[in-house]
């Protein structure tokens, strides 16, 4: 059994109090807090490492570079990819997806193609993909989804046609925690020629992923949802594909050769990487990543499973509570009171320590589906435990009479 005390142990952040009470941090699909090596990697970094990387001769930027190079290995060997070439480092999902639309898609697509995205997406997996069909002349087309908030595979199979070039989906969603069947979108999608890219914001740290395996043409994520800082993130992408895709920004170290009649570019994964990077960031994700695994996913699986259990069960128990979504999700739920708006739930909630999220949480189309303006999100990490359950429920009961 997963020992979540002892792993809430290694999070200052989650021994303070909050309004007078002990946190109860719900809010992990928005951000996780920072384990203590996560925060030493950082401050060790600042005080004897710090240096630019990739650029000059002394011993400083040697290690700096050295320990950069080897951050992106870390990550190569978390997520299965072939070479360190098709791990480039961006400051999140979102710079990760829009780097994939200006690049790849803003290069391939012209009038009339499409691109099929999930009704169930974050913004993030939406906008970008509006902005470059407006640049090219394609068209952003909705896949629907069904009554558990899952792709409706149905639907999606009459959408695909040659036409299709891009597909963008979610791994596990961030509304309600459904994990969406990617396996069989990515195939799909590959028997009409389309290239697919995999939002895996919150899948990342809810389950191993294999790219080899996986086959999508794209993944992206965000480093603060697994333990890292914020400011850093992943764009894995297939070689053959970034190769062939024109830089994103222009500027130093991602250039060969630059003269005014014109520059060529610098290989993989440099070509995409301009300007100084973070690197604090990727060697934070790095040690982030070493200590999740050094945890069994397994074991946090089950817990979190446990939790979500525990909370849904107990969440029925109160009257005009209604669950949003699926019932059990991996990590996560969203629900809403009746009469009752979820900001002023999410604010007595939180005079009472707990920290949830409250909105429509970025995901405008959904809330609109689903015939709510808004939910009350609570969200699992594996430092969370029965009794912060047990907080959250009682506050919950003592919101609703209050209000
Ligand atoms: N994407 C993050 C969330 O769902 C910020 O809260």
């Amino acid at each position: 059994m997963l020992d979540a005390k002892l792993i809430a142990d290694q999070f200052p952040s989650l021994k303070q109090a909050v309004n007078g009470r002990r946190l109860v941090y719900l809010d992990n699909a928005a951000t996780t807090q920072k384990p203590q090596c996560v925060i030493d990697t950082i401050t060790r970094y600042y005080t004897s490492q710090n240096a630019n990387v990739h650029r000059g001769s002394h011993s400083l930027t040697a290690s700096a570079t050295q320990a950069f190079e080897s951050a992106r290995e870390t990550v190569r060997d978390y997520i299965g990819a072939d070479s360190t070439k098709t791990i480039i480092w961006t400051r999140g999902a979102t710079e990760a997806i829009n780097l994939v639309a200006q690049t790849y898609a803003r290069s391939a697509l012209k009038q009339g193609d499409e691109i099929l995205v999930g009704e169930m997406e974050h913004h993030a997996n939406i906008v970008p993909w509006q902005i470059v069909a407006q640049q090219t002349g394609a068209k952003v087309i909705k896949i629907p989804m069904q009554t558990d908030c899952s792709l409706d595979m149905a639907a999606y199979q009459k959408l695909l046609n040659p036409k299709t070039k891009i597909v963008a989906l979610a791994h596990i969603t961030n509304v309600t925690g459904t994990r969406q069947p990617i396996e069989q979108a990515i195939g799909l999608a590959h028997l009409v020629g389309a290239k697919v890219l995999i939002d895996g914001a919150q899948g990342i740290v809810h389950e191993r992923i294999d790219v080899s395996i996986l086959n999508a043409d794209f993944y992206v994520f965000s480093g603060h949802k697994i333990f890292a800082p914020a400011g850093i993130g992943v764009l894995y992408g297939k070689q053959t594909l970034l190769e062939a895709m024109p830089p994103y920004h222009g500027g130093g170290k991602m250039v060969d050769k630059v003269s005014f009649d014109g520059t060529t570019f610098d290989k993989l994964p440099g070509k995409f990487e301009a300007g100084t990077p973070n690197v604090a960031g990727a060697l934070a994700l790095a040690t982030a990543i070493k200590w999740y695994e050094s945890l069994s996913i397994e074991l946090i699986s089950t817990h979190l499973h446990d939790l979500v259990t525990q909370t849904c069960r107990g969440l029925t128990q109160i009257e005009g509570v209604r669950i949003i979504g699926i019932q059990e999700s991996a990590s996560l739920l969203s629900f809403v009171v009746d009469g009752i708006h979820h900001q002023d739930i999410a604010t007595l909630l939180d005079q009472q320590g707990i920290a949830v999220r409250a909105g429509n949480h970025c995901a405008h189309p959904l809330m609109e589906a689903l015939g709510v303006k808004g939910t009350i999100r609570v969200s699992f990490a594996a430092y969370n435990t029965k009794e912060d359950v047990d907080q959250f429920l009682e506050a919950v009961s003592k919101a609703i009479d209050l209000l």
